[in-house]
């Protein structure tokens, strides 16, 4: 969609998948809040149009843009080369890489990837996380749509690892003292806001934001705000 037509309509509507705190999660009023959805609400307004917030699992937010569905997807996802071959990712606006986290019970405390062959390993289906697992021979990889799903294996010693990105796994970990990072895995990703392929109005428009956030200092204060 053009930006006349999303102002036309009056809302811009965003996807994102709710289980990835402080970037997007369900909060105690049930309403889904987060870092990415502030930037979304500064799209938004910027815009002068009503925000919709489209909660769906992450491997359905590329195929909901390329349907149209969506306008962006603001998901804390990363660019990859393979994302970048269907959608157009805006500029990076958040460094990340991968945590190994497990039960703080001292009885397994992997380090290196390797360590988790022979292991069962949570992951969230079609991440980067689930990615680098699947890459190494015998990793038993269970896939799952949501994080929270993924943790509730782990609590119940049905998994004994679950790799996600750092920022979110730490978030985890605060809330929940019995899991613990055992290593973060240096993977070096970018985030970035995805639209759909050709659409450059609105990137254009979506990496102009990020820039005006940038260099007007709302930026720092929503990593504040999210990341304290
Ligand atoms: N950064 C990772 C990826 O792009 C994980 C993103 C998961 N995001 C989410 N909102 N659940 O694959």
């Amino acid at each position: 969609q053009s930006l006349t037509e999303i102002k036309k309509r009056g809302k811009l509507i965003v996807g994102t998948e709710p289980t990835f705190p402080p970037f997007e999660f369900v909060d105690e009023k049930n309403q889904i809040v987060g870092f990415d959805i502030d930037i979304a609400n500064e799209l938004a307004k910027r815009l002068g149009v009503k925000l919709e917030i489209v909660s769906l699992p992450f491997d359905s937010l590329i195929p909901a843009l390329l349907q149209g569905k969506i306008d962006l997807a603001i998901a804390g996802m990363t660019i990859t080369e393979e994302r970048a071959k269907v959608v157009d990712f805006s500029k990076p606006y958040f460094e990340a890489n991968q945590a190994i986290v497990v039960r703080k019970d001292g009885k397994f405390e992997p380090k290196k990837l390797e360590e988790l062959v022979g292991k069962k390993v949570a992951v969230q289906l079609g991440t980067t996380g689930d990615l680098v697992v699947s890459e190494i021979n015998g990793i038993q990889v269970v896939r799952f749509q949501k994080f929270t799903d993924a943790f509730l294996e782990l609590q119940n010693a049905r998994v004994d690892a679950v790799v996600l990105d750092e920022a979110p796994a730490k978030a985890y970990v605060k809330k929940f003292p019995k899991f613990v990072i055992s290593s973060v895995i240096d993977t070096g990703e970018t985030y970035g806001i995805a639209v759909r392929k050709g659409n450059k109005e609105l990137l254009n428009f979506v990496n102009q934001t990020l820039d005006i956030l940038k260099s007007s200092g709302t930026y720092n204060k929503l990593l504040q705000k999210w990341f304290e």
